[in-house]
């Protein structure tokens, strides 16, 4: 198994542990891809990146950002779109150039054509360089939802119900969550030449533990990472816990 797995104290060091990890790969290209995740989880690796351009330790002048995932149909400026999440989250916080960070079109009147043309960029940027990702529950990356091909590419996608019932804190009730997406898909995702993957709180645990210890499997889409040969997750402690360190070879702990 090739995935390195760090797991620190809390969601805090799990922040500052990926966020040095991430800036040490983007330093080392002229003008680094980024590929950004939503959700609570990189919130902490986003406020370190953040801190770290404000010392003068990463120069994000010359970096492009690409976002994982868009829920459909929702209005344009709604604050729970992907889109607004990114410009507030990242794209303000890192003081990102605004033409060079971009997140799939919900609310394209041809969808399908939309998620080709996404790709499409991807590839001509020349590719993502580090792949930042949650993990849901259920063990999705993305929102690529147990069952789903690990060869899929960007396209409509269909939440599930617990996929729903986890983001429903974000909406008034369950109903206005959106139950369609456009997301890269797994072999888009596993095309990036690092991924740093991370998760904090016990919530996470047994995604994780499938993720890492279970034979790759459709049932846990994360456990496609094991495919790749340069993945770490970045964990706290609560997320690691049911990890058995006997069976990850090379595993890493740094717990502080
Ligand atoms: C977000 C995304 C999802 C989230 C996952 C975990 O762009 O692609 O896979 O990473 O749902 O969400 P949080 O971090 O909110 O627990």
């Amino acid at each position: 198994m090739n995935i390195s797995v760090l797991v620190t104290g809390n969601a805090l060091q799990v922040g500052e542990t990926a966020a040095n990890l991430i800036a040490a790969h983007l330093g080392l290209r002229p003008s680094p891809i980024l590929g950004i995740a939503t959700g609570s989880s990189p919130l902490t690796t986003y406020a370190h990146l953040a801190q770290l351009r404000r010392s003068g330790h990463l120069d994000v002048s010359r970096t492009s950002a690409f976002a994982l995932d868009e829920y459909v149909g929702l209005a344009a400026g709604h604050r729970q779109s992907y889109r607004s999440v990114v410009d507030r989250e990242v794209t303000t916080r890192l003081a990102l150039d605004p033409t060079r960070v971009f997140v799939p079109d919900g609310n394209a009147d041809n969808l399908d054509a939309a998620c080709l043309d996404y790709e499409a960029a991807i590839r001509s940027s020349g590719g993502i360089d580090v792949q930042i990702l949650g993990i849901g529950t259920n063990g999705h990356i993305g929102f690529n939802e147990p069952g789903t091909a690990f060869n899929s590419r960007t396209r409509v996608a269909e939440l599930s119900a617990s996929t729903r019932g986890d983001n429903a804190c974000y909406f008034p009730s369950l109903s206005d969550v959106p139950t369609r997406c456009v997301t890269q898909g797994i072999g888009t995702i596993l095309e990036a030449r690092r991924i740093v993957l991370v998760a904090s709180g016990e919530a996470k645990a047994r995604a994780v533990e499938q993720a890492l210890q279970s034979a790759p499997d459709t049932a846990c889409p994360a456990s496609a990472l094991q495919g790749h040969s340069r993945v770490t997750f970045v964990l706290d402690t609560a997320a690691a816990h049911l990890l058995n360190p006997a069976t990850l070879a090379p595993m890493q702990h740094s717990s502080r």
